[in-house]
């Protein structure tokens, strides 16, 4: 038997593999870039017992996301993701079966179907509307607005409506919103001791407490989507028989409907919301940036206050503005893991059955080959070139990963990050509160899995005097 060329990687210590070269000040995802430029873009881990390939450049996504992509698609088992996902009833986590694609059918037919995007489209507009009517009336006060809280909630609103239909935003279940829900589930799903040391891990994970934070994470995502369900089968939602679940609810079985709301939860919320924070951000850093998309915009709408969704397909700079923004702030940093099934190469090196990947998507975005112009600048015009759609079948930006497992809601996204923008800049001019320079708005990033600012985005809005 030929011998196997193994990527390259850091040297492994007894037991815990790699995992010592993980810790730092800087976190999961900066450490495994800096790692990544000394190893190279495909660079071989171990997490204890676990290998684990990082890649980091588009050529050797391509390998993974589109040549190999059927011997790379399944997903890894892990004691969380098994527990929240009702035993793998959802499409995110599910390993690459019929039932995944059965479940991915629903969520493309029923939620991101034409009919509730007609749904989703009026729901938009009426909070748009009413975002704008309360930024104006903090307008004349110079009030300070967290954009962070303002777009999570607006986010939270019109998904929430159109999946549910309510918001449930106030509500809670043993004493805590869902946000709260959400934000633990998202440490549990970090993983276990049990997940890196198969064979004594789970000592650990009894030992320390970690299994019973984790049954009582489950317990409370659970008793709070049986809230939903109950509340839609008694008729007491505001949009009730448009909403998904509703229409839902005679194709799937109980488990299968709160596997695929958890998926939404988990999903759609924080990365649309964190996408639309990380381009005002760079917006209003950058003032060349944010007259001429507001030039853009006033042109096409006049003094209309309200952006529509039909306006937008117009604003070609708009959409360059939300293109760059991903590029450069991918709100997933990496896509969610993935397994090797069958032995293949990648970059010429071979990769094992059983091998965990990651593929970072801030590395791709910023991967001075591809995007050879000051790659970590915001400069939106580079797209006036340069041809990169979503669908999953081009490498250069992966912010919605590719191949099979890529993002089903990345239309949905981009066209609520558009529409958002859009209102929020046609009205206003945006100011840093305490006469601060805009130039110099803190651009720091924090996150392992989600990248988001590391500071809120506090800002103040300025009426423009066209709309007076
Ligand atoms: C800016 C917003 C969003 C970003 C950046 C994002 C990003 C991602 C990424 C990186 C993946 C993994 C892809 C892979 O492994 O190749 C993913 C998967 C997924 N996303 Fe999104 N997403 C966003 C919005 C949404 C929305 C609005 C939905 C709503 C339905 C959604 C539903 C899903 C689902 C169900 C999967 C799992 C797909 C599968 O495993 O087959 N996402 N998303």
């Amino acid at each position: 038997m030929p011998t196997l060329k193994i990527p390259p990687g850091p040297r492994r210590l007894p037991l815990i593999g790699t995992l010592h070269r993980l810790i730092g000040k800087d976190g999961v995802h900066q450490t495994l870039r800096n790692l990544s430029e000394t190893y190279g873009p495909a660079m071989l881990l171990h997490f204890g017992a676990q290998p684990v390939l990082v890649i980091s450049s588009t050529e050797m996504a391509a390998e993974v996301l589109k040549t190999h992509d059927q011997k790379m698609c399944t997903r890894p088992y892990s004691k969380s993701t098994n527990r929240l996902s009702y035993n793998y009833k959802d499409i995110a986590f599910a390993p690459h079966n019929d039932h995944w694609r059965d479940m991915r059918k629903v969520m493309v037919s029923e939620f991101l179907g034409a009919k509730r995007m007609r749904l989703y489209n009026r729901v938009m507009e009426n909070e748009m509307e009413d975002m704008v009517r309360s930024l104006s009336s903090m307008s004349s006060s110079r009030i300070t607005v967290n954009l962070d809280d303002m777009l999570f909630n607006l986010v939270n609103d019109v998904v929430c409506k159109v999946a549910f239909g309510k918001t449930y935003r106030e509500n809670t279940f043993n004493g805590k919103t869902m946000k709260e829900i959400v934000d633990e589930s998202v440490v549990m799903l970090g993983g276990s001791f049990a997940d890196i040391f198969p064979t004594f891990g789970w000592i650990f994970d009894r030992l320390s407490g970690w299994d019973r934070r984790l049954e009582k994470c489950v317990n409370d995502f659970d008793g709070f989507l049986e809230m939903i369900l109950d509340d839609n089968r008694e008729g007491k939602t505001n949009e009730h028989g448009n909403d998904f679940v509703s229409d839902c609810s005679d194709v799937l079985n109980r488990d299968e409907m709160k596997a695929l709301m958890m998926n939404v939860y988990e999903g759609a919320f924080d990365t649309t919301a964190i996408t639309i924070v990380w381009a005002m951000s760079e917006i209003v850093k950058n003032p060349r940036v944010m007259r001429k998309l507001q030039n853009e915009i006033r042109s096409y709408v006049g003094k209309q206050s309200k952006v529509r969704e039909s306006d937008i397909t117009k604003m070609a700079y708009l959409k360059m503005v939300v293109k760059e923004t991903l590029r450069l702030h991918p709100p997933a940093g990496f896509l969610i893991g993935r397994e090797c099934v069958s032995h293949c190469q990648i970059g010429g090196y071979d990769i094992l059955p059983g091998t965990q990947v990651m593929v970072s998507t801030v590395g791709i975005g910023r991967d001075p080959k591809i995007w050879k112009e000051s790659p970590t600048e915001f400069h939106p015009e580079r797209f006036e070139n340069i041809q990169v759609e979503f669908g999953g079948k081009h490498f250069e930006m992966i912010p919605f990963g590719g191949g099979r497992r890529a993002c089903p809601g990345y239309n949905l996204a981009v066209s609520t990050a558009e529409l958002t923008i859009a209102n929020l800049l046609n009205v206003f001019n945006w100011e840093t509160p305490d006469g601060g320079k805009n130039q110099d708005l803190d651009m720091r990033e924090q996150g392992n899995w989600l990248i988001a600012r590391k500071t809120p985005l506090c800002l103040v809005p300025i009426k423009h005097n066209s709309q007076d």
